[in-house]
């Protein structure tokens, strides 16, 4: 049960593994370019604590020396100051141009330890072993690496080739199912703008226990993203056109999660949403979305955040200051149909306004009643 795909960038090419246990066929691949005994190890906490000892052991095995790094959970890791640590604990103890750097995580880990390997001098080889289905379908796959800024996120950064991604689902069961619907969101935004197959094959989400879903058709849902994802990355990799179709729904998300101080909204909370905003104003702009795809997922979602906490001027400011901005007008991914993805941009603020409203009334809708 295990697949093997290869992704070329400017920079080469890198292969991408998906399957249950497949994590050491995954270091051979890694091995036949590594000429180093030394490696290092940045882990998310989290992912340490269920699954240190067997990635460490693992790495022990092809590498006599390896130095490991934990990175606490949460957005906050993701600061110029924690990846100035990171870059630290590589230089200080002994890091080649040839060591490489694995980094087990979701995507806050699987972005800062990627910008800490372009980085540190001048980049050295990462393998991206990602634990979350988000890493595995989209922050893992792309080259995309970064931190935050304190004036928002992911605003320092650099495109920056794996040398091999690692998508091991026996991670997932560790996973708590609001890290499964963190992810669901960018699977479904593949459906969204690719491949409508993906709607009915996230139903397997929509059951009690997520960690006792199918491997199979788990892994193959997961494949499929990871396509759609690598043929979009292949043939706009530094997101001059097609690439920004990735984006459908961030743009409210993001505006979102950075009223909400990255805090008390998931990134896949703020996806989903974003998404049931961006189709409501794909059809004030003519699109032609009879169903909405998205529903039938609605009740997997709970929010923690109450309406009267958002500022719907302070959420167009945020979105006017992003940094995918074209002047002042708020450029959107929007759908003519489903599965067609366009880039407008959008100068009726009221509409604007009224795509909010949707959000702040599935945020009353499914409000978390306790945490
Ligand atoms: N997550 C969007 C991208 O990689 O372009």
């Amino acid at each position: 049960m295990q697949h093997n795909f290869e992704i070329t960038s400017s920079s080469g090419i890198y292969s991408v593994l998906i399957g249950k246990d497949v994590f050491s066929d995954g270091l051979q691949e890694v091995l036949k370019k590594s000429s180093t005994d030394k490696a290092f190890l940045l882990i998310d906490e989290n992912v340490e604590n269920h699954h240190g000892d067997f990635i460490l052991t693992s790495l022990q095995k092809h590498f006599a020396n390896v130095e490991k790094m934990t990175v606490p959970q949460g957005e906050e890791s993701k600061s110029v100051s924690f990846w100035s640590d990171v870059s630290g604990f590589l230089l200080q103890n002994g890091v080649r141009r040839n060591t490489p750097l694995f980094v087990a995580g979701g995507g806050v880990t699987g972005d800062l330890g990627g910008f800490a390997a372009a980085t540190t001098l001048r980049g050295i080889p990462l393998i991206h072993i990602p634990t979350s289905v988000l890493a595995m379908v989209d922050s893992s796959i792309g080259g995309k690496t970064g931190i935050n800024h304190t004036t928002g996120k992911n605003l320092i950064g650099a495109f920056y080739k794996p040398e091999a991604v690692i998508a091991d689902t026996r991670f997932l069961d560790s996973l708590p199912r609001r890290e499964w619907v963190n992810g669901l969101s960018e699977i479904l935004k593949y459906g969204a703008i690719r491949d409508d197959s993906i709607f009915s094959d996230a139903e397997i989400f929509l059951q009690e226990d997520l960690s006792k879903t199918d491997p199979l058709a788990l892994i193959n849902l997961i494949e499929k993203c990871i396509r759609i994802k690598a043929d979009i990355v292949q043939k706009d990799e530094y997101e001059g056109n097609i690439r920004a179709f990735l984006n459908y729904g961030h743009t409210f998300a993001h505006a979102l999660e950075k009223e909400c101080r990255f805090d008390s909204i998931s990134h896949g909370e703020a996806v989903y949403l974003g998404m049931l905003a961006a189709g409501w104003l794909s059809i004030q702009c003519g699109g032609d979305l009879e169903e909405n795809k998205l529903e039938k997922f609605s009740s997997l979602y709970s929010y923690k955040i109450t309406v009267g906490q958002l500022s719907t001027d302070n959420l167009i400011h945020h979105m006017q200051a992003d940094k995918k901005r074209i002047e002042n007008h708020i450029r959107f991914v929007l759908l003519d149909r489903w599965q067609h993805p366009v880039l407008k941009t959008v100068k009726d603020r009221e509409l604007i306004k009224q795509a909010w409203s949707i959000v702040l009334g599935e945020l009353h809708k499914n409000k978390r009643s306790s945490d």
